[in-house]
């Protein structure tokens, strides 16, 4: 039942990624104009997204009930979504992105509705804190973690949903190969760019709220010792990593794609490297929903 919690959140993480960043990155990064596949990515992640919720929530009624058989009880699964307080946020998500799947359908979206999606899956993004540790803690310090929780999801949605909408882009800039490729690839890296460093630093920020919560500072020395400090220790090698790569494609091979002679190489570059970056996200989001499957050190 962990692995299927897992993944199913793994999926709704991915969904909420694609409906608010990538959503949001077709406004301020790179508008798609004729494209079609912005418009499949949202719509099929949004679906995607409502089945993970529907999947999760089976889950939870099976964990709940007295096994897997449970998980196909219609009052069961009613009784986890509206009883418990992260059924109803697990609800809310859904039918954010439910919404956000009907206005993806739009024939042709402007940038207005763009930024409509992107709330939508931003909105979707924030539930997440009351169905995981983010809501553990009572009082002001309850208050305090489930603030940095939301932000921590805001940041991370709007950095992976970037990531993915990036990479479509070059690939499609790629395939299409003419000589404005280089000029467009350089435009979105550039507008990405300008609200990259704010989102780092958000995320570190709340992630050391995160931790300072869920680890404490007499629960680090034994991170390496348990498994949810092994994982959380991958997840920081991996954010490290991505950290590198982004410097990489801001400092050194966008200006690359600006120089006519070294354009073609540079955009082999970007090409690899932003791909590895979306990897290393992908990566970090299985962790993170294998993470919530786990007892914290200061709760153990
Ligand atoms: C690529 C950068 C990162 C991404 C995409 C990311 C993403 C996430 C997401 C989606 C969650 C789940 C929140 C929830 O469902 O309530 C989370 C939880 C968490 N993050 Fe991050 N994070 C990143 C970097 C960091 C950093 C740098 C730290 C520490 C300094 C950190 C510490 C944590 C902790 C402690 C949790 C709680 C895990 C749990 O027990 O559920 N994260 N992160």
């Amino acid at each position: 039942m962990d692995t299927v919690a897992a993944l199913t959140r793994l999926v709704q993480y991915l969904a909420v990624s694609a409906v608010g960043g990538s959503s949001l990155f077709f406004w301020y990064g790179h508008r798609p104009g004729e494209s079609r596949w912005p418009r499949r990515l949202v719509r099929v992640a949004a679906a995607m997204g409502v089945l993970g919720v529907v999947g999760w929530l089976m889950n939870k009624a099976a964990e709940f009930g007295t096994g897997p058989a449970d998980a196909g009880d219609p009052a069961q699964v009613w009784a986890v979504a509206w009883d418990t307080p992260f059924g109803r946020a697990a609800v809310a998500r859904a039918g954010l992105l439910a919404v956000a799947l009907a206005v993806s359908l739009a024939p042709r979206p402007t940038p207005r509705r763009w930024i409509v999606l992107g709330a939508l899956g931003l909105a979707a993004s924030a539930t997440f804190a009351w169905t995981g540790h983010g809501a553990t803690d009572d009082g002001w310090a309850g208050v305090v973690h489930l603030g940095a929780d939301v932000l921590h999801l805001l940041a991370a949605t709007i950095w992976i949903g970037a990531l993915l909408g990036l990479s479509g882009l070059l690939i499609e800039l790629r395939r299409r190969g003419d000589g404005s490729v280089a000029s467009l690839a350089a435009e979105a890296l550039n507008n990405f760019s300008r609200i990259g460093v704010a989102v780092v630093a958000v995320i570190a920020g709340t992630g050391l709220v995160n931790s300072w919560f869920l680890v404490g500072p007499g629960g680090a020395a034994s991170l390496p010792t348990t498994p949810y400090g092994q994982l959380l220790i991958v997840k920081l090698a991996l954010f490290l990593a991505m950290l590198g790569l982004a410097a990489a494609n801001r400092y050194r091979h966008t200006p690359r794609l600006e120089v006519p002679a070294q354009a073609a190489p540079g955009l082999r570059a970007v090409v690899r490297s932003v791909m590895a970056e979306t990897l290393a996200a992908g990566a970090v989001l299985l962790l993170v929903a294998w993470l919530g499957t786990l007892a914290p050190p200061a709760h153990a």
